[in-house]
């Protein structure tokens, strides 16, 4: 048996891909739900639109600080992991449900498998940062977007259980919109996502978000993650959100149609990991609002211009940067991120390890 652990947004759009393929290759499996994101449009709609099996069981560890679901996850999943006693446990990303499942696992001695492994931003203060190292130090094989990721495990003396197996979201993404298609009428929208702890903690930042939101301009399309609308809210700063009159606020959307927008985009205005890559599957230059060293060769490509809206020189580059941003046509989109087949890929990988 095999087991899936996740339990965030785009784990479940990561795990879509590998959960086939693994299927076709005949083996068993089972998926656990940390619950940490738990509304219907967080959760529930990609396993719906994904054609994902639903979680045997939701650990319900949703909803508090960083020690409280990570704590609550490792309970659950100590006890889910003793009971059905699988062989191989699937990990993705970098989230507090990833860590969760990194420490219980390796101390039952279950082969733990990393999806995205190797990725670092460099940044010990971020909460992600802190996940993806002790996960990728814990974990027995290492699946990786990238070369650079690749590079970066290599420095940490991983390398012995690193495959470069390219992105998986780019799977998940192909799958789609070769449904829903480039042929779409391109719209001047600016897509934005906005969740990160950095951008959501403190009120003046949030506070120059808006500002930098207002002086784009053009109409931007903001599916709001919970998090964020929540701390507007107790910010006092959702009247002022609502009142920019080119900032559409929506609920979070599923993926065909997130994907869909994104397609429709000339900017995406972001500070999502998984975002600011898919800019370039969906031919939309991104804005990218933190200060980390996110998708390096799409940053020196001057496809991902960072922005620090608090800073008033780096916003008037990055109106420049909106200013001159057009929908990229297929062929000039950037390729770093592997052929799609990522999840072909891993499936070979553990063959090979005699894993499956
Ligand atoms: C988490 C991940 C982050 C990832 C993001 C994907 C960590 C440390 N962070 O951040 O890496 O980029 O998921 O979206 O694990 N909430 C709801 N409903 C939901 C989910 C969340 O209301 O379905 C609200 C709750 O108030 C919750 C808050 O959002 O406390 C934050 O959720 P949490 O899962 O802790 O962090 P994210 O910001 O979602
Ligand atoms: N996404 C989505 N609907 C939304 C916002 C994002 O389907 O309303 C998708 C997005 O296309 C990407 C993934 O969710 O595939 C990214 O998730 P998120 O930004 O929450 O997490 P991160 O990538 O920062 O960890």
């Amino acid at each position: 048996m095999i087991t899936h652990i996740v339990g965030n947004r785009p784990q479940f759009i990561k795990l879509a891909p590998l959960y086939h393929a693994l299927e076709q290759a005949g083996c068993e499996q089972n998926i656990i739900h940390s619950g940490q994101h738990y509304d219907e449009n967080m959760s529930d709609v990609f396993f719906r639109e994904l054609g994902i099996p639903a979680p045997y069981v939701n650990l319900m560890a949703g909803g508090g600080s960083h020690a409280q679901v990570t704590a609550k996850a490792m309970v659950g999943l100590e006890e889910e992991l003793l009971n059905k006693n699988p062989e191989l446990v699937i990990l993705y990303g970098d989230t507090n449900t990833t860590l969760a499942g990194a420490v219980v696992a390796s101390k039952l001695c279950i082969p733990i498998v990393h999806v995205e492994a190797g990725t670092r931003i460099h940044c010990k203060t971020n909460p992600e940062e802190c996940n993806r190292i002790a996960t990728d130090h814990l974990s027995d094989i290492l699946f990786c977007p990238d070369d650079i990721s690749m590079h970066n495990l290599q420095k940490e003396g991983l390398d012995h259980l690193a495959y470069l197996t390219g992105d998986i979201m780019y799977d998940t993404y192909l799958s789609i919109a070769e449904k829903s298609a480039d042929q779409m009428s391109q719209e001047d929208i600016i897509v934005m996502t906005w969740h990160r702890q950095e951008n959501t903690s403190d009120r003046e930042r949030m506070d120059s978000i808006l500002n930098l939101v207002r002086q784009l301009g053009s109409k931007v399309v903001c599916p709001l993650h919970p998090r964020t609308r929540k701390c507007l809210t107790e910010y006092g700063l959702m009247e002022k959100a609502k009142a920019i009159p080119n900032f559409e606020i929506t609920d979070p959307v599923g993926y065909l149609e997130m994907v869909a927008l994104m397609q429709r985009a000339k900017l995406i205005l972001t500070d999502s990991g998984g975002v600011s890559k898919e800019s370039a599957y969906a031919g939309a230059k991104c804005l990218f609002m933190l200060d980390a060293d996110v998708w390096e060769y799409l940053v020196r490509d001057h496809w991902i211009q960072k922005v620090n809206p608090e800073d008033q020189a780096s916003v008037e580059k990055a109106l420049q940067f909106a200013g001159r941003a057009e929908h990229v046509d297929q062929e000039d989109r950037p390729k770093y991120y592997g052929d799609g087949h990522a999840a072909a890929k891993m499936v070979q990988a553990l063959k090979e390890r005699n894993l499956i």
